[in-house]
């Protein structure tokens, strides 16, 4: 049996617009990389190779460890693993960092028990990393990081996860304006209930993205692109956000809205150049506000969490 893995898990871009909480989607890039190594005794021991984060090592206070002593507990193993982090994907930016490390974290360890649960078996594991990083156990990150794609969970009671078909041409612009939004606090500003107007558009729209990803229709696409309940209220969050999503539409976007509980944006785009356009074009709006940002253009990840050679 193999003692120790090295793995890349990526980002991910949580909500798509209309999907709160049930739609998510898996980037090339960025991703972290993870080591999980075989140790002698029980427990979890992290380490944290990123030279500008300060990632709790205390496993109780960390996702990764949070997520993989929960998978231990499933499989009543008392076998000991000390992960290595170093994190490409910046915590507090929106993409899905906490996501990545409870992926990596469980994904490793289940390979190197010889692999007793699926990919799609693990996502509970890791939804325990995002409850522990912000206090709500959504899987909207876990799952496409872990299988890939595009995905919706369907349901939380029981948890059901859908692989979604769409178009391989997709290209995804990201900026990531160099402010820090915790993901807790970007769900505390949210409102509790809604109208059952806003409630009948936010439906319309995602059975619209889920149909038009389907049947390759950008201008549905395009048109369900939209999120009339949390957007209105987390924009208020980034400053310029108005400017920065009309540059996206502008540069010819079929889309453009919060990535996750942001600060990052994300563009869906018909192709790469267009994306290339996008970030282009948002990043000059942050830097008229004189905000600092970094741009990613990425295909969506088909495979998800996997280890490396
Ligand atoms: N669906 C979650 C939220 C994703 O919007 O709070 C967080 O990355």
């Amino acid at each position: 049996m193999e003692e120790s893995v090295r793995i890349f898990s990526p980002a991910t871009v949580a909500n798509v617009a209309c999907g709160f909480d049930i739609l998510g989607l898996a980037l090339d890039n960025p991703g972290d990389e993870v080591i999980v190594r075989r140790k002698a005794g029980s427990g979890i021991v992290i380490r944290n190779e990123t030279p500008y984060t300060n990632i709790p090592t205390d496993p109780d206070a960390n996702t990764i460890g949070v997520a993989a002593k929960a998978f231990l507990e499933h499989l009543q193993s008392d076998a000991g693993f000390e992960i290595t982090i170093t994190h490409k994907i910046k915590p507090g930016s929106g993409i899905g960092s906490s996501a990545a490390s409870a992926v990596a974290g469980v994904f490793g360890i289940n390979l190197l028990l010889g692999a007793p649960r699926t990919k799609k078996e693990l996502v509970q594991f890791a939804m325990h990393g995002e409850k522990a990083a912000c206090g709500s156990a959504h899987a909207d990150n876990v799952a496409p990081a872990l299988l890939g794609g595009f995905v919706l969970v369907r349901s939380y009671q029981p948890l059901d996860v859908i692989r979604l078909a769409f178009p391989d041409t997709l290209y995804i612009a990201i900026i990531h304006p160099q402010i820090e939004l915790k993901t807790a606090d970007a769900r505390k500003v949210l409102r509790t209930s809604i109208q059952l107007k806003d409630a009948v558009k936010q439906w319309g729209n995602i059975a619209g993205l889920v149909a038009g990803l389907a049947r390759n229709d950008y201008p549905l696409i395009a048109r369900s692109l939209e999120d009339v309940i949390i957007e209105p209220v987390r924009s208020l969050l980034i400053p310029g956000y108005e400017k920065v999503k009309q540059a996206a539409i502008e540069a010819d976007a079929l889309g453009c809205s919060i990535s996750g509980s942001g600060p990052s944006v994300f563009a869906l785009c018909e192709t790469e150049a267009i994306a290339h356009r996008a970030a282009i074009a948002m990043e000059e709006k942050f830097s008229d506000l004189e905000i600092d940002s970094i741009k990613y253009i990425s295909k969506i990840n088909t495979e998800g969490v996997r280890a490396l050679e």
